[in-house]
């Protein structure tokens, strides 16, 4: 596709006064820590652990997928990194210092848009400034970012009169919009069209290479997460395991972004992650790339 991120936001400074177009990646970055974390529910039967024994380091700047069959607690997890929920055991650090509750160096974008129907999309997008933000400053802030991810001539447009990709391109923009060091996404174009998620995809990792924020995104896509991630997480389910943690395996994806979708490497990796996730495809061993897109194959 061709690239939504204009020329001149992809150099530094571009911005007469040098702040907010690319401030962020003169940031120092933060990374992500995980000891020993568990989160039980309650359940009749007593209480009923989701995850257990995670450590993770997610190490600063990395693009970070999490797959794993429905219900195997890869959003429970995201609501934890978000600081929206408690873990039961262990701790979790952002660049160094405990979590204690939400953080505003972290960023939420879920797989629906949740943009206010009554406000335009730069209202909306505002509405991620941080707390106390100049009016000029924030004005040049989503102006950036309604640009940065092609929405510039949609600002003063409600959520209902544009598109579902055009609502997630502007949540993601909100989600942005405080230049976070963490941004957690879960399963942010699940509700897209094929075709928009592809578009979606690449968006991302242009804002990424733009502004390269610590990311962990929940996927139920394999491809997805072989495209976007340097790092595949592949979280198993504790009710079919129970005395085991919670990663089953991590796996490195070979090669530079932007990669190429057919990478017959990519193709293997794909196969071992789908038997991961209990899906054995035809080509089992064979290393021959299959159709793509194929957005939806984990069980759920
Ligand atoms: N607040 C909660 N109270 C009780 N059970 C919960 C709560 N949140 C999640 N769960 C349970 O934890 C399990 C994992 O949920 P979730 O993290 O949403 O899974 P995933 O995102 O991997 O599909 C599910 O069985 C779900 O019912
Ligand atoms: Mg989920």
């Amino acid at each position: 596709m061709t690239s939504t991120v204009p020329a001149d936001l992809s150099t530094t400074d571009a911005r007469p006064d040098g702040t907010g177009t690319h401030r962020a990646s003169a940031m120092r970055r933060d990374g992500v820590r995980l000891d020993g974390i568990a989160r039980a529910f309650p359940a009749a039967e007593g209480p009923r652990e989701v995850l257990r024994g995670l450590d993770l380091e997610v190490p600063a700047g990395e693009i970070l997928a999490v797959v794993g069959p429905s219900g195997c607690g890869k959003s429970t997890l995201l609501r934890l990194v978000a600081g929206l929920d408690v873990p039961s055991a262990g701790e979790i650090r952002i660049g160094g210092t405990a979590l204690r509750g939400t953080d505003p160096r972290t960023a939420v974008a879920f797989q629906e848009p949740r943009l206010l129907p009554w406000r335009t999309l730069e209202h909306n997008v505002a509405l991620g400034l941080p707390r106390g933000t100049a009016r000029r400053a924030g004005r040049d802030r989503v102006r950036h970012l309604l640009q940065l991810v092609g929405l510039e001539h949609a600002a003063t447009q409600r959520p209902r009169e544009v598109s579902g990709g055009m609502a997630q391109r502007a949540s993601l923009a909100r989600a942005l919009a405080r230049s976070p060091e963490v941004l957690l996404l879960d399963e942010p174009f699940g509700a897209l069209d094929a075709l928009t998620r592809l578009r979606m995809q690449d968006l991302l990792l242009e804002i990424h290479a733009a502004e390269p924020t610590t990311v962990v995104v929940v996927t139920h896509d394999v491809e997805e997460a072989l495209y976007l991630a340097d790092r595949v997480l592949l979280l198993r389910s504790l009710l079919e395991d129970a005395a085991s943690t919670s990663i089953a395996r991590a796996v490195e994806v070979p090669g530079a972004r932007p990669r190429d979708r057919a990478d017959h490497a990519l193709a293997e990796l794909r196969v071992e992650l789908l038997a991961g996730l209990g899906v054995h495809t035809h080509q089992g061993t064979s290393s021959a790339p299959t159709a793509s897109p194929t957005p939806t194959e984990t069980p759920s």
